[in-house]
């Protein structure tokens, strides 16, 4: 399963690409909102520091505007997958940029109907929000094992699962054990993701025990 960062933090994009995690970015307009400043520097910087795929999100709403925006988002790199949402000029815009061999990212997936039609109009990405469904009672989860699903029926469709909108770290293990093809994850996600509370004390005593080694031998060293 790959590992997108969502987030246009370039510190933390930088800290977890550092460690060889990352196969991609996500953002969209709230995530560049919250980092404040010109987008454009973070769209560049990011681009810059990631060789996968980076989703960069359109604004306009109607279809020619999304094409226009698309073209220039598509100026930051040949990574640039462009994001835009599941909407009737969404799929159109989807539809035209896939033909011209420009990567999507449909995104505000809410329901399997919605993932099955991104996918028919050539996305190569569908991103499901299983957070926000979970918030209002249901069952995200349910709704990546549905696409994956219906996705295995139609080995013709090529569309990637990208599982968004994810909360915490259960959500990640079961993502990759219904076989999810990415998560995105919110940096904090992914710093929970390496925490165990039997890491920190086997590491605390293993250095404990060498510290009593080196008290009889101070010249020790590896
Ligand atoms: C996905 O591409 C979105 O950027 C993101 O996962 C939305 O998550 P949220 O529901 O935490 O805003």
């Amino acid at each position: 399963m790959k590992i997108f960062l969502d987030t246009a933090n370039l510190e933390s994009i930088k800290k977890f690409n550092d460690m060889g995690l990352l196969d991609g970015i996500t953002t969209n307009p709230s995530l560049m909102s919250k980092e404040g400043g010109n987008p454009k520097d973070a769209m560049e910087e990011i681009t810059k520091i990631i060789k996968g795929d980076v989703s960069l999100e359109v604004i306009s709403t109607e279809y020619s505007g999304m094409m226009e925006e698309g073209k220039r988002l598509r100026q930051y790199g040949d990574n640039v997958v462009v994001k835009v949402p599941m909407t009737p000029d969404g799929l159109k815009a989807c539809r035209s940029f896939s033909s011209e061999g420009i990567p999507v990212n449909v995104t505000l997936i809410f329901s399997a109907n919605q993932a099955l039609l991104a996918a028919k109009s050539g996305a190569k990405y569908v991103s499901p929000f299983i957070g926000r469904l979970d918030d209002i009672g249901q069952d995200g989860m349910k709704l990546i094992q549905d696409i994956k699903d219906i996705f295995k029926n139609y080995p013709e469709l090529k569309t990637q699962i990208l599982v968004a909108s994810i909360r915490h770290p259960v959500h990640v293990v079961d993502a990759a054990k219904i076989g999810a093809d990415v998560v995105t994850l919110p940096p904090a996600v992914l710093d929970k993701m390496m925490l165990h509370p039997l890491t920190k004390i086997g590491l605390e005593n293993f250095l404990a025990d060498w510290d009593k080694l080196k008290s009889g031998n101070p010249n020790i060293k590896i």
